[in-house]
């Protein structure tokens, strides 16, 4: 056998080395952490499917921005849960609706706390789905009127950036145009741009309620076979004025992460969602992994695939961990 002159371990030595040598780190910037607002005084509904994850009514939400921002996590990514649901999502570009008074008391208790809102209409349609719908079609037009509406609206209640994450053709063209017209010009975008059809979803629809009454989303959002079509994806959001990109999920779409990435060299995110996260809670309950080790090793991935923000319902976690050390 060859004398190996080349020792990779050398560099492995002690923890001390291993850290020097460190190509890539988590850090509290890069955590985004999702919430989901509904009606109610003193609500704190636990979501089965996601243990640790809650609606929370707009005072405990307030309550929990103190816990996040005494963590060090620097922004919220903002859902809501509305009373009624109507054909065209009314409550979805409410100015007094559940999103837009969560901004407003977030906003007023934590003026530094950044708030990203999501937008979309499928928890505020009665059927369910990202947009209007004519018999079992999901209309791409007509809804951007809508979501221009509903991004202008969190605007106005003082959301700091909107994530647009219907996937309708246009949308965030629209929505810059809205913004622009209105006086918020400032405001970013964050595009789910890589958004793809995925039964990873599943515990995110219960927490938020918007599954879709009928059918599937698959006529809008990505078929997850599918890596090149997410590179068009992204150059048409960029090209209608995305400030930042997301590719979602992310664990299952890493290779996507990295192609975004080095395709355009954009901010990119990447949404660690709620079937991943279930998935983790569920085997550290049952004591098949460790969880911390787990989870900091899988968001570590997500930053050595090109991810730079990372929305993870294990910020929290995540923060404290961090923390300790
Ligand atoms: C709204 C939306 C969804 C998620 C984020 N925004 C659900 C969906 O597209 O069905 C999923 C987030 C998660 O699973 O954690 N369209």
């Amino acid at each position: 056998m060859a004398y190996p002159i080349v020792r990779m371990r050398r560099l492995r030595g002690s923890e001390t080395l291993r850290s020097m040598v460190r190509e890539n780190r988590v850090s509290l910037d890069d955590l985004i952490y999702p919430l989901f607002a509904i009606y109610g005084e003193n609500v704190k509904n636990p979501v089965p499917s996601m243990p640790g994850v809650y609606q929370m009514s707009v005072d405990n939400l307030v309550r929990e921005c103190g816990e996040i921002v005494q963590l060090g996590i620097k922004a919220v990514l903002l859902f809501g849960i509305p009373e009624q649901k109507d054909e065209i999502a009314s409550g979805a570009y409410d100015a007094d609706g559940i999103v837009q008074q969560a901004i407003m008391a977030i906003k007023k208790a934590y003026p530094e706390l950044y708030i990203i809102t999501d937008v979309c209409l499928c928890e505020y349609t009665s059927h369910g789905h990202c947009g209007m719908i004519q018999g079992d079609r999901v209309l791409n037009d007509p809804t951007l009127h809508y979501l221009a509406e509903t991004a202008l609206s969190h605007a106005a209640a003082g959301a700091d950036m909107v994530a647009p994450s219907d996937m309708m053709d246009g949308r965030v063209g629209a929505i810059r145009k809205k913004l622009d017209s209105h006086g918020f010009g400032h405001i970013p975008i964050m595009a789910y741009s890589a958004k793809y059809a995925s039964a990873f979803y599943g515990p995110f629809r219960d927490v938020a309620d918007s599954a879709p009454q009928f059918g599937d989303r698959k006529t809008y959002q990505m078929d997850p076979a599918n890596g090149n079509e997410a590179i068009r994806e992204t150059a048409l959001d960029i090209e209608e004025g995305a400030d930042m990109v997301m590719v979602k999920p992310g664990l299952a779409y890493l290779d996507l992460v990295r192609r975004v990435k080095d395709e355009f060299h954009y901010p990119t995110a990447v949404y660690n969602v709620s079937g991943e996260y279930s998935m983790v809670k569920a085997a550290a309950q049952k004591g098949w992994i460790d969880e911390k080790a787990v989870v900091m090793e899988l968001l570590l991935s997500m930053k050595r695939a090109g991810g730079d923000l990372i929305i993870t319902y294990h910020a929290k976690d995540a923060a404290r961990w961090m923390g300790e050390k």
